[in-house]
């Protein structure tokens, strides 16, 4: 009997794209084999049998979704969705990978107006962030391009993740002021927390495991 044997199935929710690609890595270095070829594959549900897991893969901002309503026992997910979800989850480790920032950015001779406008795909981050600062402004949520916003007059500023900065360099917009890190943090619904501990447990340490820096949270 494999020690995996024991342990009930754990659901694990996951972004397609570079997220679950990284987190296959991880996870084959510690063991743990994934048989389908998922380079091309449209495959929502990817079973694992043999270390009793499954993956869901979703929409980013829906991670926390599945895990808050425990149809996925754990999550991995970027911090800037947990902070615009707000969903009630367990972050259990603190990944170190996907580093980047969330920023206030415009064009370098932007002036502030009477009416600011920031655009943002994080309308609860960038709200918070300006009423914490006493500031006034009108968000408007996008979904994408959000660097387009302050080139053809939709707002003075922007609110977004920056990775290498080459979007806004390459659109002429500068980092003005920074609201927080960002790294990928893996979470756990609160009753598969205490009802699935060893199955959480082990998923944790296989993470742990293979990624020297991560914290536990
Ligand atoms: C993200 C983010 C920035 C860009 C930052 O967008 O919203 O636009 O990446 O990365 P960089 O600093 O390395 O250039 P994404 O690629 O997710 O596309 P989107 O604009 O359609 O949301």
């Amino acid at each position: 009997m494999s020690s995996t044997d024991s342990l009930q199935k754990l659901t694990i929710a996951m972004p397609k794209g570079r997220i679950f690609e990284e987190s296959l890595v991880f996870l084959k270095q510690a063991g743990v084999v994934v048989e389908d070829d998922l380079k091309d594959s449209r495959k929502l549900i990817i079973p694992v049998p043999d270390f009793q897991l499954e993956f869901i893969l979703a929409k980013p901002a829906d991670v926390p979704t599945y895990v808050e309503y425990g149809v996925a026992d754990v999550g991995v997910v970027g911090k800037d969705v947990l902070l615009e979800e707000e969903r009630d989850v367990y972050e259990l480790l603190d990944l170190q990978i996907g580093r980047c920032r969330m920023m206030v950015a415009g064009l370098e001779e932007y002036q502030p107006s009477a009416n600011p406008r920031v655009a943002t795909k994080y309308p609860g981050i960038a709200s918070k962030y300006f009423r914490l600062k006493g500031q006034q402004v009108e968000v408007i949520k996008l979904n994408g391009s959000v660097e387009l916003a302050p080139l053809i007059g939709l707002a003075e500023r922007i609110v977004d993740i920056v990775s290498t900065g080459q979007t806004l360099k390459e659109n002429g917009l500068v980092e003005l002021e920074h609201i927080c890190d960002i790294t990928t943090r893996l979470i756990a619904n609160r009753s598969s927390y205490r009802m699935k501990s060893e199955a959480v447990e082990s998923i944790a340490q296989k993470f742990l495991q293979v990624i020297p820096a991560v914290e536990i949270l």
